[in-house]
């Protein structure tokens, strides 16, 4: 495998700066906090950190909403904190990766206000402005995925203006080609900095149709179909012309060599393929979502699988995402016992795993009083279990007030502090804690675990079996989807490398095997 590759063997894990470590008892995680926990990080042995955005915002959207792509917002610290964070990433071999944010800004930015100012200022095209339909309102009936129409009204111009998301986010206009070479200018801002690449935010939304033709109804939606998804996507999402934005984007990562472009991509499984590109390269890791979205059974896990990899083009690289920002936190809804499989599920797996600050130590879903509400997504499409804050809530550090996360009040509401923090689970060898570190430091030791070939078993029984094979070297990798013991028949011996209940490695075994309830098995196999 090519050296500069790296992002092929690294184990990504996304912090948002929010919700990791306050330093100045605002509620708030910060730069400085973050900067403390770098040691904590260092001993999981995650090898990449993708930050959420620490830009300059009103942090209407997590983030989402930058003023200054090229600032740190005081609330998280100032550049120089920024560059000394960096530099200790790197020092102990971390790499880190950035949100890049290309479809919309805030309201606020600048450029919004000049563009908003006239319709002869010099960026009076760098949004997406429209005229009134003939009677007067929105052009179409395209949907902000945050509800409502996708067009607001500007009484200056006397014009309405496009949002993707938030009314205060305004979608860039990416057919403007000033407006693609000032964001390629943000992305080599931060590069020259030395960042290791970005996480590509929204990015199957870049371009709209521009004959701004109207979106089908969703056929397949009910009454349980929050509004915006009511219509299908069609002219607002995955334009031939957005693959050609993408590829501009790579090609400005390709200026820098040995960097990462991984995007947050949209829509069914089957269309993640295209996001890679041919000729022209595009993402090297579109975000894969299928075992977040998976039904949890071993044979669907296996179907889900297959169809993932079969969908992507021969030679491209893999991804596993088990959680993030915008995702429930898969703990609450598999249970602990099952948190162990999918640990050594996804870091066992073929291709770049992600999982988000705290997945590690199992959290859950944490309840969140309506009077607590943040996330603009609830406010807005409330009551169809779409808010993102009880995946969003800080993390419990310690048995201290606040779970050593901050000294004030903390932004969202914390969980069951006393059931589950970093501190507690740390001083148990065999906690979840451990066992992920115990995998990632595996994967790391164990190039087969990175590089080798795939190779799926026939799953039986409740039990998920493959092999990851590379030359001579084999190694079969079981996991018990069932509450109760299950037998896996098969001959032959090898050495057992890791159990998931981290009390019975480093043994020979023979087959067939005798798997505990909720237990997985890392073997590797005689020769
Ligand atoms: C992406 C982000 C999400 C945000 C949206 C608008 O989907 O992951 O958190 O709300 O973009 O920027």
């Amino acid at each position: 495998m090519n050296n500069s590759q790296w992002w092929k063997r690294a184990v990504i894990y996304e912090i948002a700066a929010v919700s990791f470590q306050d330093s100045n008892g605002d509620g708030k995680g910060d730069l400085p906090g973050l900067k403390r926990r770098i040691e904590y990080i260092r001993w999981l042995g995650v090898d990449t950190v993708w930050l959420t955005p620490i830009f300059r915002s009103p942090f209407l959207d997590l983030g989402y909403d930058i003023v200054d792509f090229c600032s740190v917002d005081p609330t998280f610290g100032t550049l120089d904190d920024f560059d000394q964070i960096l530099t200790e990433l790197h020092n102990n071999n971390i790499h880190l990766i950035l949100d890049f944010v290309p479809n919309h800004t805030s309201d606020r930015h600048a450029w919004f206000g000049e563009s908003r100012s006239s319709r002869s200022n010099p960026r009076h095209d760098w949004y997406i402005w429209a005229d009134p339909a003939p009677n007067g309102g929105p052009p179409n009936n395209w949907l902000s995925r945050f509800g409502g129409s996708a067009w607001e009204w500007d009484e200056g111009r006397r014009q309405y203006y496009y949002h993707s998301f938030l009314v205060q986010q305004p979608d860039l206009n990416w057919r403007c080609a000033e407006v693609r070479a000032a964001m390629f200018d943000v992305m080599r801002f931060w590069l020259r900095r030395g960042v290791d690449g970005f996480r590509v935010d929204a990015s199957a939304v870049l371009i709209k149709d521009d004959l701004l033709r109207d979106n089908p109804k969703n056929q397949r939606g009910g009454k349980n179909t929050p509004p915006p998804e009511r219509l299908k996507p069609v002219f607002t999402d995955d334009r031939p012309e957005t693959m050609d934005s993408i590829e501009n984007i790579r090609a400005v990562i390709d200026e820098f060599g040995d960097r990462v472009l991984a995007g947050e991509v949209q829509g069914e499984i089957t269309r993640i393929g295209h996001f890679y590109g041919n000729d022209r390269p595009r993402f090297h890791l579109p975000l894969n979502f299928a075992l977040i979205d998976s039904e949890w059974d071993a044979l669907s896990l296996q179907a889900m699988i297959d169809a993932y990899l079969n969908a992507i083009p021969q030679g491209a690289w893999p991804d596993w995402i088990i959680g993030g920002h915008d995702k429930k936190r898969i703990a609450s809804q598999i249970g602990q016992p099952q948190a162990r499989i999918l640990a050594m599920l996804f870091l066992t797996l073929k291709g770049t795993p992600f999982f988000f600050a705290g997945d590690e130590i199992g959290m859950e879903q944490v309840a969140i009083p309506d009077e607590r509400v943040r996330d603009p997504f609830e406010k807005l499409v409330g009551g169809y279990g779409l808010n993102r804050d009880p995946e969003r809530s800080p993390m419990p550090w310690d048995h201290s007030s606040n779970g050593g996360f901050s000294s004030g009040e903390p932004w969202l509401p914390m969980g069951d502090i006393a059931v589950r923090n970093v501190e507690m689970l740390k001083a148990d060898e065999r906690s979840l804690l451990w066992l992920y570190r115990r995998l990632i430091g595996l994967r790391h030791q164990e190039t087969i675990l990175s590089e080798g070939a795939y190779e799926p078993l026939r799953s039986r029984n409740d039990v998920l079996a493959y092999k990851r094979v590379q030359g001579q070297d084999e190694m079969l990798v079981l996991l018990n989807l069932a509450h109760e013991p299950r037998q896996w028949e098969w001959q032959g011996n090898g050495t057992l490398l890791l159990s998931t209940h981290l009390d019975r490695d480093e043994q020979p075994l023979e087959g067939p095997t005798l798997l505990r309830s909720d237990e997985g098995l890392i073997i590797r196999l005689a020769q």
